[in-house]
């Protein structure tokens, strides 16, 4: 099959947080099973190449239909793991993509409508005809709108659209304006079974415009397609889910387990498993080391995170405080986007600076995080919400035992070791409900009580983790399946 997965991040090239995950390791086991792969990217200024191998031009100048006149852009291509990477370049008077950061720039609607056009542009002009476009959260969402209101008539008629939402507190809400910069009539699409935002009349809604539009939309696990469809986490989107329950399901996302594999990480000082778990001790000492932490009995926990809304920051703070009055040690490595969040995490790091059993690292930076799994013993996930969570499968892989909210994936991962129905050989760490100080304390109580007086029982949890299936081989089969589903759909 020949699939041309379309995303604003894949990594290690371009990424932000899990999205850029799960384009790496779903491409790379979709190829691995022997399916042509293209993924397609812009070409941000920030961009890391050093993977993509043979990187040429692949298109000098194609021309892209773009608020009433043709911007011009490039097409590179190269290949990292047998996928075949495209990068759209525009040579675009704004410098679309030639920012310091991947989002949160205000003409991000133009961005990713200008991307989305020129992906279809260029599979239309090159001859490129995908069984399956596969699109990815709202910068993609103009895709399948334009696939189906532009260039079928233009000729790509055989190909299927499989729409993957990430996170509903994106939604890619966007003056009508963008729709006409992108080749689209407002006046036929911003009507309320397509385009019109549910929320504010005024706006359209790329999300929505995909859900709509494409052939299959999925989520990132169950739990999440549940929440979104029967409760208020499907942030105005619940009746919309409702109509195109038909066409929607949750897939569980997966880790690459090249990259997220402590037996052959080549970014932390000393590779173990789970029958050498006691070389885990000498990453520990690295982490400490690297982040001037001393040397002392006491459990390590981390947050690596988005430093973001979804992610609880009001418990993560509290969390912090807590570990440190209950004998643990604590690292958080986390950006954040939001200038009130930044200031919050600043504050605390600069009190918490003389403390030598916390660090706050405020950034991201992808080796660092590697040595914090491979070095920690607990991890924090109080989110609000959480579509998957990639972060407690990472952590869990390194035999970090995770600290989570039971919502979304997080409820699907991680079984709680005292209050599970699961059989004790799958159970992995510990869950709360309520977003609440005293919610996070129970589990973190707990979790740390077992660490402290039944260190063996905490190593069996470790190791349960660690035992766990969470590679691509299950899902690459099950999105698969949904790809030979659509193949046979007739032709609209
Ligand atoms: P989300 O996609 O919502 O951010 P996930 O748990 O799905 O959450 O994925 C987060 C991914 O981003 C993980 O690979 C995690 O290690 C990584 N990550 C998050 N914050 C940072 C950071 N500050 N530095 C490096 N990696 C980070
Ligand atoms: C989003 C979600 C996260 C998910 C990731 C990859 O960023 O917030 O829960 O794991 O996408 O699907």
């Amino acid at each position: 099959m020949y699939i041309a997965m379309v995303s604003a991040e894949c990594a290690p090239i371009a990424k932000a947080g899990g999205l850029g995950d799960f384009v790496q390791g779903l491409s790379r086991e979709l190829a691995v099973r022997g399916n042509a792969v293209d993924v397609f990217l812009p070409y941000y200024a920030l961009s890391r190449l050093e993977s993509v191998a043979g990187l040429r031009e692949i298109d000098p100048n194609l021309r892209v239909p773009f608020h009433d006149q043709w911007l011009s852009c490039r097409v590179l291509g190269g290949a990292m793991d047998g996928v075949n990477c495209l990068f759209i370049d525009p040579r675009s008077p704004h410098g679309f993509f030639q920012r310091g950061r991947i989002y949160g720039e205000p003409d991000d609607p133009e961005r990713f409508a200008f991307f989305s056009r020129a992906v279809l542009e260029f599979l239309l002009q090159s001859g490129r005809r995908p069984d399956i476009l596969h699109c990815n959260d709202w910068h993609t969402g103009l895709i399948p709108v334009l696939l189906y209101e532009v260039y079928e008539a233009l000729g790509l008629t055989r190909t299927r659209v499989c729409y993957t939402l990430h996170n509903l507190g994106y939604q890619g809400q966007v003056d009508e304006s963008i729709l006409r910069q992108a080749g689209l009539d407002p006046r036929r699409l911003l009507v309320a079974d397509r385009l019109l935002d549910p929320r504010d009349g005024r706006v359209a809604n790329l999300l929505k415009g995909g859900i709509v539009y494409a052939n299959f939309v999925n989520t990132v696990s169950p739990r999440y397609a549940w929440e979104i469809q029967d409760t208020d986490q499907g942030m105005g989107l619940q009746p919309l889910l409702k109509t195109h329950a038909h066409k929607f399901g949750g897939v569980l996302n997966g880790i690459d387990s090249l990259v997220w594999n402590p037996a052959v990480d080549p970014l932390i000082p000393v590779n173990y498993g789970v029958n050498s778990l006691p070389r885990k001790a000498a990453n520990r000492q690295a982490l400490r080391t690297r982040l001037g932490l001393r040397e002392v009995e006491k459990p390590i926990l981390a947050i690596v995170s988005r430093l973001d809304f979804q992610k609880g920051v009001e418990l993560m703070l509290h969390g912090i405080r807590y570990a440190l009055a209950h004998d643990s040690q604590v690292v958080l490595l986390g950006a954040a986007l939001d200038p009130v969040i930044a200031a919050r995490f600043a504050r605390l790091k600069e009190e918490t600076d003389p403390n030598p059993d916390c660090h706050l690292e405020l950034g991201y930076d992808e080796t660092l995080a590697h040595l914090i799994y491979a070095g920690a013993d607990l991890i924090l996930i109080p989110s609000l919400y959480e579509p998957c969570g990639l972060a407690q499968m990472i952590a869990m892989k390194y035999g970090v035992v995770p600290i989570v909210r039971r919502v979304g994936g997080l409820a699907d991962t991680v079984f709680d070791a005292n209050y599970s129905d699961k059989p004790f050989e799958i159970r992995n760490g510990y869950l709360f409900d309520d977003l609440t100080e005293a919610g996070l304390e129970g589990a973190m109580s707990r979790a740390l009580g077992l660490w402290w007086r039944f260190p063996e029982y905490f190593r069996q949890l470790r190791v349960n983790g660690m035992r766990a299936d969470f590679s691509w081989s299950l899902p690459a089969q099950q999105y698969l399946d949904i790809y030979a589903h659509l193949c046979k759909q007739e032709p609209t």
